[in-house]
C-alpha cells in the first residue's frame, strides 16, 4: 500500500516528500497545464523533487503518436516512469504493445469491463476517479470494489490506484473498498492524521500538564 500525492506543483511535491510518507507522484493534463510549463522540464523538475513512481498521463489522441509519446517519456526515468493511458478499446493495443518494459495504468477506468480487458493488455495499475464516479455514477468506493474484484480474479497482479480523492475520510473508504495505493491532493494529505475529537484530547493534556 502506498499514498503519493496528485500533483504537479514542485513546492507541494518538495513539501510532500519531506513528510516521510508519500512515496510518488500523479500528474494529468489539468494538472500540468496549470503549471505553464514544458512537459519534458516539468517531469524533470518533479523527478529531482521527489523519489518513487511518478506517473505521466499521454496527451496526444493520435494513435501513431501515442507509442512515440509513452515511449519518450518512459526514457525520461525508465526506472520510475509509470504511463498513465486514458481508458478506451483504442489505447489498449498500445498498453499491449508497451508492457511489460514499459508500466503503464489505465486511467478513468469507470466499469468492470475495462478493467478486464486492461488487465488482459498488461495492465500494472487500474485508475479509478472515486469521487467523480460517485457524483457521476452514484457510489464511487463500489466502483473500487468492483476493479479490485475483477483484478484478483484475473490474476494478473493488477493493483488498484484510486484517484480523484476529496477527503480523508474518502481516502480511508476508497482503501477499506479495495484500492491496493491511493493518490491524494496535497490538502488532503495535509489532514490525513488530523481529526477534531484528537485536537480536543490533545488539548485537555495540555490543560491538566
Ligand atoms: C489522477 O491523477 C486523476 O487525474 C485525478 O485524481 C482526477 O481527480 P479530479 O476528479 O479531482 O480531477
Amino acid at each position: 500500500m502506498s499514498i503519493l500525492i496528485d500533483s504537479a506543483d514542485i513546492e507541494e511535491v518538495r513539501q510532500a516528500m519531506e513528510l516521510g510518507w508519500v512515496a510518488g507522484v500523479t500528474t494529468n493534463p489539468a494538472l500540468i497545464a496549470k503549471t505553464n510549463r514544458p512537459v519534458d522540464q516539468l517531469i524533470a523538475a518533479i523527478l529531482e523533487a521527489s523519489r518513487g513512481p511518478v506517473f505521466c498521463q499521454l496527451t496526444t489522441d493520435a494513435p501513431e503518436q501515442q507509442e512515440a509519446e509513452a515511449r519518450h517519456l518512459h526514457a525520461l526515468a525508465p526506472d520510475r516512469i509509470v504511463l498513465k493511458i486514458p481508458a478506451a478499446t483504442a489505447n489498449l493495443s498500445l498498453l499491449a504493445r508497451l508492457r511489460p518494459e514499459t508500466p503503464c495504468a489505465l486511467t478513468a477506468v469507470y466499469a468492470g469491463h475495462q478493467a478486464l480487458a486492461a488487465c488482459e493488455a498488461g495492465a500494472r495499475y487500474l485508475i479509478p476517479y472515486v469521487n467523480r464516479a460517485t457524483r457521476l455514477l452514484g457510489d464511487g468506493l463500489k466502483l473500487v470494489g468492483e476493479l479490485s474484484a475483477v483484478a484478483e480474479r484475473a490474476g494478473t497482479g493488477t493493483e488498484i490506484l484510486a484517484a480523484s480523492i476529496k477527503t480523508p475520510e474518502e481516502a480511508s473508504e476508497a482503501f477499506l473498498a479495495g484500492a491496493d495505493h491511493l493518490t491524494l491532493p496535497f490538502d488532503v494529505i495535509l489532514r490525513m492524521g488530523d481529526h477534531d475529537l484528537s485536537e480536543r484530547a490533545i488539548k485537555e493534556f495540555r490543560q491538566v500538564g
